[in-house]
């Protein structure tokens, strides 16, 4: 009997989990949970005899595939891919997918959640400042950024998206108006939200340059990775520009600079939680279970990410 691991770290909601085991198990295979581990080695060893693996942010590394012996798919409940080793997958003809669009609405809308609790001076009670009206760029314009645009058009915001691999049609389409350089896109708008993936090509690439293009009242929203951001360059630019808030679906590496100097000036959500919602996890985990299903009864290698 096939085994399919679910390893993660920061467990899917129940409901999600209810839905994985039924797929898995309507199908012959056994499921197995992995939940809250604390160590590589716990998933090491219980991945040594799955099939299959579920994963949410957790590694997957040299180690991980070289422990897993049966393994022939992995498959990333979620979009972005960066923690998986995919070279490593490929040497070990491992098959690993991810779930576009699955948990997109989830983050979309905390990005706003902390933009309205940004402005409004962390719901103190202090004099706070409104989003309608004012210009959001949306910088990278995937399943997120689509959302994203649909929740600011019902702010009254005017949107505004960079994206090199999306066409202006597609964007126009959506009521979104494609700026051609991702300069003009820091320039236009006071608040940028951010949708790139975290490749060695975007890795520190929203630098103090880009950021110093932002108009008066700079608002920088990132659920995407915190590695996208140059954070010692936005504290340099947070020291000379006393308008710049930094709003993050995760702490940088150097948060304890912000609670000493920037007070007021920045929010960042204790443990990623972008896709934390029940709706989302149901998502993401019931597409993951289908995609490793479909794969091993039919080969269907749709989401496949590595080559
Ligand atoms: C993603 O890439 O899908 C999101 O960042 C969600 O990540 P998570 O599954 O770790 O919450």
């Amino acid at each position: 009997m096939k085994k399919v691991l679910v390893a993660t770290e920061k467990p899917f909601t129940k409901v999600a989990v209810d839905g994985i085991r039924k797929i898995v198990e309507d199908a012959g295979y056994k499921l197995e949970l992995l939940e809250k581990y604390t160590s590589e080695g716990d998933l090491l060893n219980a991945v040594a005899d799955a099939d299959g693996m579920i994963v949410r942010s957790d590694i997957v590394n040299q180690n991980v595939v070289s422990a897993a012996k049966n393994l022939k798919i992995v498959v990333r409940a979620g979009a972005g891919y960066d923690n998986l080793d995919l070279k490593a997958c490929s040497n070990s003809n491992i098959v690993a997918m991810n779930t576009p669009g699955q948990n997109s609405n989830a983050v979309a809308e905390l990005a706003f959640g902390m933009m309205v609790y940004g402005i409004r001076k962390q719901f103190s009670g202090a004099d706070g400042t409104e989003l309608r009206g004012k210009c959001i760029g949306i910088h990278a314009y995937g399943n997120v950024g689509y959302y994203v645009a649909q929740i600011a058009h019902g702010f009254g915001m005017k949107v505004y998206a960079f994206d090199p691999f999306v066409s202006a049609e597609k964007m126009r389409a959506d009521n979104v108006e494609p700026l051609a350089t991702v300069e003009e896109l820091y320039k236009t708008c006071q608040f940028v939200s951010l949708h790139i993936p975290a490749t060695d090509a975007t890795k520190k690439s929203i630098n103090k340059k880009l950021l110093s293009l932002m108009p008066a009242g700079a608002v920088l929203v990132n659920t995407a990775r915190k590695e996208v951001v140059n954070e010692d360059e936005l504290v340099e630019l947070m020291e000379e520009r006393k308008d710049l808030m930094y709003l993050s679906d995760i702490k940088p590496a150097n948060e304890a600079v912000f609670v000493e100097k920037f007070a007021g000036r920045f929010f960042f959500t204790p443990k990623k939680m972008g896709a934390q919602t029940a709706e989302a996890n149901i998502n993401a985990g019931v597409a993951a279970a289908s995609q490793i299903v479909d794969f091993f009864t039919t080969g269907n290698e749709k989401f496949r990410v590595n080559k």
